[in-house]
């Protein structure tokens, strides 16, 4: 799936996220992208729990890192790592966290801040845009797509 998506809810966020779900394949990464408060953890939740991986999914403060382990017998995707990177500085943080690590046992990593993350981020990352206007309403996510003005 491509392009732009208008979601009027968390529920409907949760929706596309599933959707989006569907085509993860482990080593997969995922950057989201936008403003605080866009919606970048609520589509990982959405993740999460297509995905059916233990733990809640939280906007980390303090925590950089977090690990969802899948607990099917024999999962299509074992690990989900989230990974907010605002706190960090540079790629050499990023490694130091276990990037490289992770996608080599097969983890998708979900990274919010991947500028963070710089020439880590391989060409064959997805990425996920998160816009919205005043207020609650108005969300868009897009897709493997970028905003063209004002879009
Ligand atoms: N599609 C939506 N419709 C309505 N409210 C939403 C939607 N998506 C997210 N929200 C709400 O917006 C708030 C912020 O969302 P969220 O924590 O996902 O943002 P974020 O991009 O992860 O922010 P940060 O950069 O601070 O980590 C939450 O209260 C969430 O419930
Ligand atoms: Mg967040």
């Amino acid at each position: 799936m491509k392009g732009l998506f208008e979601v009027d809810s968390v529920e409907e966020t949760w929706e596309l996220a599933a959707r989006f779900a569907d085509e993860l394949r482990p080593g997969d990464v995922v950057c989201l992208e936008g403003e605080l408060g866009a919606g970048k953890t609520t589509f990982t939740q959405g993740l999460a729990a297509a995905l059916g991986v233990s733990g809640r999914v939280t906007s980390p403060t303090f925590c950089i890192v977090q690990e969802h382990r899948s607990s099917a017998a024999s999962p299509r995707i074992p690990l989900l790592v989230h990974m907010d990177l605002y706190r960090l500085s540079g790629e050499e943080d990023v490694e130091a966290i276990g990037w490289e690590d992770y996608l080599s046992r097969g983890a998708v990593l979900v990274v919010e801040w991947p500028d963070r993350a710089g020439g880590l981020v391989p060409e064959s990352a997805r990425h996920v845009s998160f816009l919205h206007g005043e207020g609650e309403e108005n969300r868009k996510i897009l897709i493997d797509f970028y905003a063209v003005d004002g879009v």
